[in-house]
C-alpha cells in the first residue's frame, strides 16, 4: 500500500463496495467513503483502517492526501461530481455511463484535458478477459470474417434490486432505461471485438416494468464498419429460472465465412469450424478489480486509459443514435 495518494470513493452502495474491495485489493490507500446516507458511508469506511467518511464532497475535495475519485452515484450526478472533482485536480474513475448525455460526458472530458488530469470511465465488459479471448479469436481469423453477431442482456430487476434504487426507475435520475444502463456495456465490449458500429436500428418492446419510466426492452439492429449485421436483444424483464434469481444472462455468438464463436458458460466458449469444433476455458478474473488496476497504472505513469471518457464516448454516442432511431423509427447511420 502506498503512503503517498489515495482514493475517495463517492456513492457508497453496490458500485462503491465493489470499487472500495478492489482498490483495497490492489494495494491503494482508501481515504474518504462519501454517502448521503452515513451509514452506506461508515459500511465503506469500514473496509480499511484508517479511512474517513463523510455525506458531503466538501472534505475530501480539499484533502490534499486525496488524488483520485471514484464516482459511483446514480447517473445524474455523475457530470458534477465528476466536474467538482476535476476543478480540484484530481484523477477520475467514474461508473458508466459517464454522464446520462453525450453533452455533459463532452464537457467532462474537455474539462479532465484542460486540467491534465485522467478521466476514465468504469467500463468493466472492456477488462473482461472472455471480451478479450474473443477479440484475439477473431483477429486471428479463427473464423474467418465475422458475418453475423448476436447477442443478449437477459435480466430481472427484482424488488430487493429496486428497493433501495428508487433512483434506477427515474427517467430523470437514471436518464434512460436498458439501453443507458445495459447498451452502454454492449456496445463497448461488441465495439471491442468487431469495430466501429455504423448504423443501427432501435425497436423499443411493450413496457412491462411498469415502475420504471423509461425503455425496458429494445431490440437493436447493428451494422459493423467491416460489414458484419448484429442482433443485441435487451430486456430488464426476461422470466426464466436463471433472471429471476437476480443473475444476469449475457449471450454472445459470432459467425463468420469459416465458423462461429459462441458463449457457452460464463468461462466456456464453443468455437467451431467445418473441420472441429473446440471448447475453450477462459480464465475469468474480477474485472472490478482489472478496470481499477488500469485506473491505478495510468495514474502513475500518466498514460491514457483503454476507457478513457474519449475512447468510450462512442458508446453514448451510439445509446443516442438508439434513442433517436426508437423515436423517428428509422435507422441511424453515423
Ligand atoms: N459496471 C457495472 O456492472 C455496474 C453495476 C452496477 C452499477 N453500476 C453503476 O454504478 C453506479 C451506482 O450504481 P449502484 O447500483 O451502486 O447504485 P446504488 O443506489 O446502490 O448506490 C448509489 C449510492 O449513491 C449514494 N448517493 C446518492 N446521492 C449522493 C450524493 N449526492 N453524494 C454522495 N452519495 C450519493 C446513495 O445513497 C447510494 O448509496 C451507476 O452509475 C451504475 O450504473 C455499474
Amino acid at each position: 500500500m502506498t503512503d503517498s495518494g489515495g482514493v475517495a470513493i463517492v456513492g457508497c452502495g453496490w458500485a462503491g463496495h465493489k470499487h472500495a474491495d478492489a482498490f483495497i485489493a490492489e494495494g491503494a490507500r482508501l481515504r474518504w467513503a462519501v454517502d448521503v446516507d452515513p451509514l452506506r458511508a461508515a459500511g465503506v469506511a469500514a473496509l480499511q483502517p484508517g479511512a474517513r467518511q463523510a455525506t458531503s464532497l466538501e472534505e475530501p475535495l480539499s484533502d490534499p492526501a486525496v488524488n483520485m475519485f471514484d464516482v459511483c452515484v446514480p447517473h445524474y450526478l455523475h457530470a458534477e461530481t465528476c466536474l467538482a472533482a476535476i476543478a480540484e485536480g484530481k484523477d477520475v474513475l467514474c461508473e458508466k455511463p459517464l454522464a446520462p448525455s453525450l453533452a455533459d460526458a463532452d464537457r467532462m472530458a474537455e474539462a479532465a484535458e484542460e486540467a491534465g488530469t485522467l478521466l476514465m470511465v468504469a467500463e468493466n465488459e472492456c477488462f473482461n478477459p472472455m471480451y478479450r479471448e474473443i477479440a484475439s479469436l477473431l483477429a486471428a481469423g479463427v473464423i474467418g470474417e465475422p458475418a453475423l453477431v448476436q447477442a443478449t442482456r437477459e435480466c430481472y430487476l427484482r424488488e430487493s434490486f429496486v428497493h433501495d434504487r428508487r433512483w434506477f426507475l427515474s427517467r430523470d435520475a437514471a436518464g434512460g432505461g436498458i439501453l443507458l444502463a445495459g447498451a452502454v456495456h454492449d456496445f463497448a465490449k461488441l465495439r471491442m471485438m468487431l469495430g466501429e458500429v455504423v448504423v443501427l436500428h432501435s425497436l423499443r418492446a411493450r413496457q412491462r416494468f411498469a415502475e420504471m419510466e423509461a425503455e425496458d426492452t429494445v431490440v437493436t439492429v447493428l451494422g459493423f464498419e467491416g460489414g458484419a449485421v448484429g442482433t443485441l436483444v435487451e430486456s430488464f424483464f426476461m422470466i426464466d429460472p436463471t433472471t429471476t434469481t437476480g443473475a444476469e444472462v449475457h449471450r454472445l455468438r459470432i459467425d463468420g465465412d469459416k465458423g462461429s464463436i459462441e458463449v457457452t458458460a460464463p468461462q466456456r466458449l464453443r468455437v467451431t469450424t467445418l473441420e472441429a469444433e473446440k471448447e475453450v476455458t477462459v480464465t475469468l478474473e474480477d474485472t472490478f478489480r482489472a478496470e481499477i488496476r488500469e485506473f491505478l497504472t495510468c495514474v502513475a505513469s500518466r498514460r491514457e486509459p483503454a476507457t478513457s471518457a474519449r475512447a468510450q464516448r462512442r458508446n453514448l454516442e451510439l445509446v443516442e443514435a438508439a434513442y433517436a432511431s426508437i423515436a423517428s423509427g428509422q435507422p441511424v447511420r453515423l
